[in-house]
């Protein structure tokens, strides 16, 4: 009997990717390697998934604790880079596909797999991101997606079926947050029901009294919470506890998906909200004012390009380089005012804070010369002036 051909699968333990299980079996005779990344999403142990995945037929099963990767390399740059798509969405599901597809494709190759599989619909973006992440790594390998090839028949495969039927959601989750979508959901007029969000309290709910938290910075990377020093992974496992109990992290949106479709998404990111206002609040007052403008743009260009599953790709590189150099200097503190779905900076601090209070003042300590400011707006108006003129004469 000759060896059978190995697909390297991303496993979540859910319904889709078990039934992929039996399909890459039954329908394409491989041997399945299911690989389980732990990236801090609710499980009732990763295990017992391990344990699925081999009942299932897979006839090698791994965990992989991604999570300091994932807050090292990836957050990381999303939190110097204030990663908010279309302004809004911290990018959870976005940030953990690559990171995800690189260790199925280190599996692969230590198994000699020539294939990798995942359940994602032929609908979504994150079939984009595993994909262009798994190909820009290694083009050599071949991609399978059993949920996108054919409708499933689940009866006719006999996997063990979760039963899902009371909460019809399509969620993706780890230690940046919660997307929650489909169901009741895809009537953008239906409020989101509260039992959807499981990070979050509602804001009506949360503390009659507002709780403050200073959260400290050091080059542009979260170091510490309330004068304790942390890794950033525990800043965020902290701050999704403190911003969830005061109601703060939701969001209820319509976005742009890749694929041309807009889709009504809601989330709750607790910590990583937080962390990106505060990271703001500090770089309000250490960035220059051309590189803070500039970096504007580039920001939204990054959000766009992970959103787009380009993490490897060439121009992620370029623009992580511009965002690196900006932020030797963003190191201080932030205090945050948690209340009731809210989260407001009032107050930050820094060595490398640009605000000058003789500049800033009205006072007598005033040092600002307001004489040049005549002189300096002569000049700057000149252009505009010069064309009303023009215009005026030709009315
Ligand atoms: N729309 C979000 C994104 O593209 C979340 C996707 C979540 N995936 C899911 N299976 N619910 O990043």
């Amino acid at each position: 009997m000759t060896e059978r051909e190995k697909v390297v699968l991303a496993y979540s333990g859910g319904l889709d990717t078990s039934i992929c299980i039996k399909w890459l079996i039954d329908e394409h005779d491989l041997d399945v390697i299911a690989v389980i990344g732990e990236v801090g999403q609710e499980h009732e142990g990763l295990e017992a998934i391990r344990q699925k995945a081999l009942r299932t037929g897979a006839i090698e099963a791994y965990v992989v604790d991604m999570r300091e990767e994932f807050v090292n390399e990836y957050l990381t740059d999303a939190i110097r880079a204030n990663a908010l798509y279309e302004n809004k969405y911290p990018l959870l599901s976005a940030l953990s596909r690559p990171v995800i597809s690189k260790h199925l494709v280190e599996i692969a190759h230590q198994h000699g797999a020539k294939y990798i599989a995942h359940g994602c619909t032929g609908k979504g973006n994150d079939q984009v991101r595993f994909e262009t992440s798994v190909w820009l790594l290694d083009p050599s390998l071949q991609i399978i997606a059993p949920v996108r090839e054919w409708p499933f028949k689940t009866a006719e495969h006999g996997v063990e079926v979760p039963v899902t039927n009371a909460k019809p959601y399509s969620i993706d989750d780890n230690l940046w947050g919660r997307a929650i979508e489909c169901g009741v959901l895809e009537d953008p007029m239906n409020e989101p029901p509260e039992d959807i969000y499981t990070m979050t309290d509602s804001p009506e709910n949360a503390p009659d009294k507002a709780e403050y938290v200073d959260i400290e910075f050091e080059a542009g990377v979260p170091c510490g919470l309330n004068g304790e020093k942390l890794s950033f992974l525990d800043v965020i496992y902290k701050l999704n506890e403190i911003a969830g109990r005061n109601g703060y992290g939701r969001l209820d949106m319509i976005e742009n998906r890749l694929v041309g479709v807009k889709s009504r998404e809601c989330y709750e990111q607790p910590a990583a909200l937080a962390l990106i206002t505060a990271h703001k609040a500090l770089e309000d007052m250490c960035l220059e004012r051309e590189v803070l403008h500039y970096k504007l743009g580039i920001e939204q260009k990054w959000a766009e390009c992970v959103y787009y599953g380009q993490w490897f790709a060439p121009l992620k590189a370029a623009l992580d380089a511009f965002i690196a150099s900006t932020q030797d200097g963003v190191t201080g503190l932030v205090r945050c005012k948690f209340y009731k779905g809210t989260c407001t900076v009032v107050g930050r601090k820094s060595d490398y804070s640009l605000y000058s209070y003789e500049l800033a003042t009205y006072d007598k300590e005033d040092q600002f010369n307001h004489e040049s400011s005549a002189g300096f707006i002569e000049l700057f108006a000149l252009s505009a002036k010069t064309w009303a003129k023009n215009r005026a004469k030709n009315a």
